[in-house]
């Protein structure tokens, strides 16, 4: 048996939990938008074409924004094709992912699904091929009510009441080579800057994302924070991060302890921030959009076999989730919450098919994957303050990060309920964790699940098509509460939510 101790008080407390934190993405990529959530001629569809059975799996786990409409799609996108008559709307390749875009889903549809989710628009702007004009262009069509030129197309359009997007983002991975319209940190940096003023200017109440590192791995972090904050800094309010990670080689121990890797990149880019703050004597604080992670297994092909360039809507990156993976997601989300103080959005990507939390097939079934059950708890489950943790961990050795905690840990207090998100990184062993609630107005367990392999299962096992429910949370029995002090243990490989009430 592992063990570890929780060290916790509600009067130590890292920030409000802050919701925009668990939030997705739809990119117009792959399966995500076509046959994703939008598929008119699928028997759930709804009269704007999307697909119910998506929207209520996409309600119950709620991301609470959700970024669109790219990803590297974005840095080519030209928003007005997707807006007006659809029979208008022009089919265009999409260079990032060398595919045909219909333009048959657009702005509009695109808010229109947003509000039916009851989810938060987080758009991107085209700063590949495009530049200031077109995102003010956009943002009129988005955001003016009416009596200018692209307020009144919107009006003309058919939707009559503005979007009223606050949140926007100043392009993607521009500092990837990859990105169409790739820039150097002080090209990026001067673009973001003007046109966030000017955007600005004909909405003052947005807020701006300017372009982090596409990852911590890329040979420009840290001096590309550095250059595009002194040049934009007055005029953007958060910088962004993007992470995916996968397990190489067979090496588990290490893929478990990724957190570990989120954990610094997001230490090191407050600590670039609040350099450049220092530097720039500035009174206000850039915090992150941490607006792309997940597990992703960047070393398979990305196409499914029989993928041909300028399919529509191809299989691309459609990763089956295991057991494992979601207990790597499990500890990203700890990750996340454990630096609320200054990540104050999160957009887990992407939300259907494309690194999906749900697969749907074209004509057929949606489900939830394994990822889908650890951010559907947070989300629901996270409430009030996130704690600091101090974890007193049984340790492991991994070949990327020497000896690592076996127990990973997180936790929320809303003077109701204490809640702890915990994952147990031993692949053979179970652990048990105490976790001290005499501080707390707290007593007895009011929900405790966990996610662990079942009889017959292994740590790859996946919910394929045809076995939705294969991998799911059950309850966790081994929960005791004795003078004060709880103790969970929680099985070999798995990730648990325990919620903790008065009497
Ligand atoms: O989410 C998939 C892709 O990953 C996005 O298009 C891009 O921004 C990132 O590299």
């Amino acid at each position: 048996m592992r063990t570890a101790r929780l060290a916790l008080d509600p009067a130590f407390t890292v920030g409000p939990v802050p919701r925009r934190l668990f939030g997705s993405f739809v990119e117009h990529m792959g399966r995500c938008v076509y046959t994703g959530i939008f598929e008119p001629d699928h028997p759930s569809a709804d009269e704007d074409g999307l697909r119910t059975d998506v929207l209520e799996l996409t309600k119950e786990i709620g991301p609470t924004v959700v970024r669109y409409p790219g990803g590297n799609f974005v840095s080519g996108f030209e928003w007005e094709d997707s807006v007006g008559p659809r029979e208008n709307r022009p089919r265009r390749i999409d260079r990032a992912w060398r595919s045909v875009e219909t333009n048959q889903f657009g702005l509009a549809e695109f808010d229109s699904w947003a509000r039916k989710v009851g989810t938060e628009t987080m758009m991107a702007v085209n700063l590949g091929t495009r530049g200031l004009q077109e995102a003010c262009d956009l943002l009129e069509y988005s955001n003016l009510d009416s009596g200018t030129k692209f307020a009144d197309l919107r009006k003309a359009h058919g939707s009559k009441d503005p979007f009223d997007i606050k949140l926007w983002c100043l392009g993607n991975e521009l500092d990837g080579p990859w990105q169409t319209g790739h820039k150097t940190a002080a090209e990026y940096g001067r673009l973001a800057a003007e046109t966030g003023m000017a955007m600005r200017s004909i909405d003052p109440d947005i807020e701006l994302v300017a372009v982090g590192s596409s990852s911590r791995s890329m040979p420009t972090f840290g001096d590309w924070e550095q250059t595009v904050l002194e040049l934009s800094y007055h005029a953007v309010d958060y910088v962004s991060l993007h992470a995916y990670y996968q397990e190489h080689d067979g090496d588990a121990a290490s893929f478990l302890a990724s957190a570990v890797d989120m954990d610094l990149f997001i230490d090191q880019v407050v600590a670039t921030a609040d350099a450049v703050r220092a530097k720039g004597k500035h009174t206000k604080k850039i915090n992150l959009s941490f607006d792309e992670w997940n597990v992703w297994y960047q070393s398979r092909p990305h196409h499914a076999p029989g993928v041909q360039p300028w399919d529509v809507a191809p299989r691309v990156i459609e990763d089956e989730y295991s057991i494992t993976d979601a207990v790597v997601v499990g500890t990203l989300l700890n990750s996340l919450l454990r630096h609320a103080d200054r990540v104050h959005i999160g957009a887990q990507a992407q939300l259907v098919n494309v690194i999906g939390l749900l697969r749907s097939e074209p004509g057929g079934e949606a489900w939830k994957q394994t990822i889908a059950h650890p951010f559907e708890q947070v989300r629901r489950l996270a409430t009030g303050d996130v704690l600091q943790v101090v974890t007193t961990s049984d340790k492991y050795e991994t070949a990327k990060f020497d000896a690592v905690d076996v127990v990973d840990a997180s936790a929320t207090y809303d003077e109701e309920f204490l809640t702890v998100f915990l994952a147990n990184r031993d692949q053979e062993q179970p652990a048990s964790v105490e976790v001290p609630l005499r501080a707390f107005d707290v007593d007895r367990v009011a929900t405790a699940k966990v996610l662990a392999a079942t009889e017959g299962q292994d740590r790859h096992t996946t919910n394929l098509e045809g076995d939705h429910s294969a991998v799911g949370l059950r309850a966790l029995e081994d929960v005791t509460v004795t003078d004060g002090l709880a103790t969970v243990v929680l099985p070999p490989l798995s990730w648990a939510v325990v919620q903790f009430r008065k009497g």
